[in-house]
């Protein structure tokens, strides 16, 4: 079912809202959600065990998605958002079509957040091999704002440094110098960071931009299209706070570790999921 992004689906709360990523990147939108949302009750997995997906081939990363919608639907997810943007570029409108469900992505909420951020309309954009080969920032770059003028750097490596959970060594550093320059060439006033990972490595890439330019993530627009599109909340959900569920398919002490590190104390238990 592909609802629009404005449209609303107000009712009781009726199951969790479903969330997925690669692995833990996907925490730095359901931060905002749960910040934004605290009554809604949420089930996030992290698909660890196949992550990166950003050098993946795009139908590959179409199947796991699609597996995973899948999955969260299962457990009974009213929304599913696909808090990975390559996932969203391989995926989006797929998932849109065969989920029985809403589905929401992460790459027009960064672009909108971009657009209302920059002064000069230079602005970068950030994201794995597939998401900045896929061309999906560029066209919702076009549909925003079409004067924006966009630059795009694709930043492999930098998803493998925090799924490690270091995400401000020297050895970053220095990849992070090297995979921004170009950025720096043309004087973006604006930096999309569209890979959900990369706030988590906001400090060193805001060190290597400097402090002219503005480091913008899709969490908080995401988070508000949710609220959109769920709309009111029902009486009685004023001071509720509701469940939060992890699962992943890698390491559960891993991601039980560095969840509650990235995420915050929401992330007490983790669930262990098998693919077959
Ligand atoms: N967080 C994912 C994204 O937004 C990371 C992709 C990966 O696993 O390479 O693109």
């Amino acid at each position: 079912m592909n609802v629009p992004i404005n449209g609303r689906i107000d009712g009781p709360i009726a199951g969790p809202i479903g969330v997925f990523d690669s692995g833990l990147g996907g925490l730095t939108v359901l931060r905002a959600m749960i910040d934004l949302l605290p009554h809604e009750s949420v089930m996030y997995f992290g698909d660890t065990a196949r992550f990166p997906y950003g050098p993946k081939p795009s139908d590959e990363v179409l199947k796991y998605a699609l597996e995973i919608g899948r999955l969260l639907v299962d457990h009974d997810a009213r929304v599913v958002v696909v808090a990975c943007n390559s996932a969203a570029a391989a995926a989006l409108d797929v998932l849109a079509e065969e989920l029985p469900v809403p589905v929401l992505g992460v790459i027009e909420p960064g672009m909108r957040a971009a657009a209302q951020a920059t002064r000069t309309g230079k602005v970068g954009v950030i994201g794995t091999v597939g998401t900045i080969a896929s061309g999906a920032y560029q066209r919702a770059a076009a549909e925003v704002d079409a004067d924006i003028e966009l630059t795009c750097a694709a930043c492999p490596g930098f998803v493998e440094f925090v799924e490690a959970g270091d995400v401000d060594s020297e050895q970053v550093h220095i990849l992070a110098e090297r995979l921004l320059a170009p950025l720096q060439t043309v004087s973006v006033d604006t930096l999309v960071l569209g890979c959900t990972h990369y706030p988590l490595l906001a400090r060193t890439i805001g060190d290597v931009m400097g402090p002219e330019v503005m480091l913008v993530s899709s969490a908080d627009e995401t988070a508000l299209a949710v609220r959109d599109l769920l709309g009111t909340p029902p009486d009685g959900s004023a001071g509720r706070l509701g469940d939060h569920r992890f699962v992943t398919s890698g390491d559960v002490d891993t991601f039980g570790r560095l969840g509650a590190r990235f995420l915050g104390p929401e992330v007490v238990h983790v669930e262990q999921w098998a693919w077959s």
